[in-house]
């Protein structure tokens, strides 16, 4: 659960034809949980990151559905960066890693499926004490 090994790029199915191309996630199917929650982050300023910070329970999939960032996960011993930049591919993040998006472009779009309802509990906002939620985890 908290391996950041688990950390994947998933290939969606994408439909191509003279009209232009259509992709699409089904729960269970492509990603691998249920979902809860759907949001998306949009606008973002130049040089702007957005979620540091960790979650106890939550799963993610993140879709660039335009433009272009990068999400940084760390397990605590050392950080990858995952660059998203196409709609027919995501980012799967399993529980219990800390993670950052930035190097958004002009107009990038970021669709985020979850696992859960939004839950301010299942937040770790400190490093520190995402840091300490690794050790108690640690088997
Ligand atoms: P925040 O977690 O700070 O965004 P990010 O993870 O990109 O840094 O969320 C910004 C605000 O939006 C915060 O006040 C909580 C609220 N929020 C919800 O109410 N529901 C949601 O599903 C999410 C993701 C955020």
């Amino acid at each position: 659960m908290f391996d950041k090994d688990n950390v994947k790029f998933i290939d969606l199915p994408k439909f191509q034809d003279l009209r232009g191309n259509l992709s699409f996630i089904e729960e269970c199917k492509h990603i691998p949980f249920k979902i809860e929650r759907v949001y998306w982050i949009y606008d973002v300023p130049g040089g702007q990151i957005r979620c540091g910070h960790a979650f106890k329970q939550q799963q993610e999939f993140i879709v660039a559905l335009s433009g272009s960032f990068d999400v940084l996960v760390n397990d605590s011993m050392e950080t990858q960066s995952f660059s998203l930049n196409r709609s027919y591919y995501g980012l799967y993040i399993p529980a219990g890693l800390w993670r950052q998006m930035k190097n958004f472009s002009t107009n990038s779009l970021a669709l985020i499926l979850s696992s859960t309802h939004y839950n301010s509990d299942d937040y770790i906002f400190e490093y520190n004490d995402f840091l300490n939620f690794r050790k108690q985890h640690e088997k």
